[in-house]
């Protein structure tokens, strides 16, 4: 193989085929291609402005880009593996494209800090993207719970029926984490958009470059602050990365309780069509895959963030090759999370709730117990007394295969006199969950509060 035309010059010959292999990026860093020309024109601008190329070189050369990014994006462009990577593919068309200018671009830079800015641009926008996900999530749990702010169904404690909450509570519940990791991401940006270009191979350059004009270009507000640092740097990749593992873990809680939910034991959905899969052998089955699915590809993401952690931990300042295994991981958590968020939202938007099974559930787990242990508490029993009176009541009415509500009164005085005909109201189960209006509780008036919050948030940020 030829030497490579870009750093060849010590070169007597090429690396071998299989080096040439191992070593080669532009087979999936081509998906920055649109980030590296900006990147790229920014430099040209800035060595124009800067007087270090003449300004009718600068607009050679960011001229040129453009018709590299229309042949990319018309799919004309040839990629060479030989030319390494997405910088040097891009730069040697250019070359080839306006001569002389072309071989100016790379005038105080290296790869190292034109691959930190280049993914930084790439991240920054999909963690934008993300941002956007996750507010189509919220608005869907939203528009949900709105409409279920009367349906009831066991609150679990540990997957046992603990207490009636509201649907929208439950659906809420979601709604918030989803916001937390809106707002993690927006954290997160403020450190992905530094720029580092200027810090050169490691040491900065004796070019009078002007970094923070280039970030200001890109739409940066901040440059990097030590130049090993910059290039080095990839806690801005972890942290997106670690933000997407989050909302795919919370996704993923949300599928485990969908695919619960969906089993005829419990019967509290009924999956749409559109989202189900069905049996070769099993006529009867209607299987949440996209469900399973998406709690299955946590796992690729939580991978992406744990491999590049690993990759990261034993590096000596400043740039070292091993840093190239950044962008796969990243590229492939980007299109798991995208896809997750859109088809959550689809799923959730067309979910069948079954409000009857949901209720005769919360019989079926006694559900109101607390609520008659409060009630004997009101009439002067001490709570530890009422706990064990309740615990009574319940095994009875689960001998006879009923609800406490179903008892008699004769039958529950005989657990204590003091209980009257006004327990029936106490036992009611949409009655516990209106009496809950503490902060946050699952009672109407707190859900409320909570739709309003949310619907206010997810009206500011779409103005965003
Ligand atoms: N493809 C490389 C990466 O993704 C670009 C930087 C290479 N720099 C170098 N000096 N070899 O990290």
């Amino acid at each position: 193989m030829t030497t490579n035309q870009s750093w060849g010059g010590r070169f007597a010959e090429g690396p071998r085929k299989a080096v040439a292999a191992y070593t080669d990026s532009q087979s999936f860093d081509r998906a920055l291609y649109a980030q590296d020309i900006r990147a790229s024109q920014a430099h040209a601008r800035m060595l124009g402005r800067q007087g270090i190329i003449t300004p009718d070189d600068a607009s050679t050369i960011v001229a040129g880009l453009e018709r590299v990014r229309e042949e990319i994006a018309s799919g004309v462009f040839v990629w060479k593996p030989e030319l390494e990577d997405v910088h040097m593919n891009i730069e040697a068309r250019l070359t080839e494209l306006v001569g002389e200018a072309g071989k100016k671009l790379h005038t105080g830079r290296s790869r190292n800090d034109q691959v930190g800015l280049t993914f930084r641009l790439f991240v920054s926008e999909r963690l934008e993207a993300w941002q956007y996900g996750l507010a189509t999530v919220c608005y869907a749990l939203l528009c949900r719970a709105q409409e279920h702010r009367d349906t009831i169904l066991p609150g679990c404690t540990h997957l046992q029926p603990a207490q009636p909450v509201s649907l929208a509570q439950h659906l809420l519940a979601y709604a918030w984490m989803f916001r937390r990791d809106w707002q993690r991401l927006k954290d997160a940006l403020k450190r992905v958009r530094i720029s580092p270009l200027g810090a050169a191979a490691l040491a900065g350059t004796t070019y009078p470059l002007d970094p923070q004009s280039v970030a200001n270009d890109v739409g940066f507000a901040a440059v990097y602050d030590n130049s090993m640092d910059a290039v080095s740097d990839r806690d801005f990749v972890l942290e997106a990365l670690f933000a997407a593992s989050t909302v795919m873990m919370h996704l993923s809680r949300i599928c485990e309780e969908i695919i619960l939910w969906a089993n005829p034991a419990f019967g509290f959905v009924r999956l749409p069509d559109g989202f189900a899969t069905g049996s070769s052998i099993m006529p009867q089955k209607k299987n949440p895959d996209v469900a399973e699915l998406m709690r299955g590809k946590t796992g690729r993401v939580y991978g992406a963030l744990m491999s590049l952690l690993t990759v990261m931990k034993g590096l000596p300042l400043a740039y070292n090759r091993d840093m190239q295994e950044d962008k796969e991981g990243f590229l492939d958590a980007d299109a798991t999370l995208g896809a997750s968020l859109q088809l959550m939202a689809g799923l959730l938007n067309e979910l069948r709730f079954c409000p009857d099974r949901m209720r005769e559930a919360c019989k079926v787990g006694f559900c109101n117990a607390t609520e008659l242990a409060d009630y004997l508490v009101g009439k002067g029993v001490s709570f530890r007394e009422a706990h064990h009176i309740t615990g009574q009541a319940v095994a009875a009415a689960e001998k006879a295969g009923k609800g406490l509500e179903d008892l008699t009164l004769d039958k529950l005085r005989q657990f204590n006199p003091c209980i009257d005909a006004d327990v029936y109201s106490v036992l009611d189960y949409a009655a516990a969950v209106r009496r809950r209006e503490t902060p946050g509780g699952t009672g109407p008036q707190s859900v409320q509060r909570q739709i309003q919050a949310l619907r206010v948030w997810l009206k500011e940020v779409h103005a965003d």
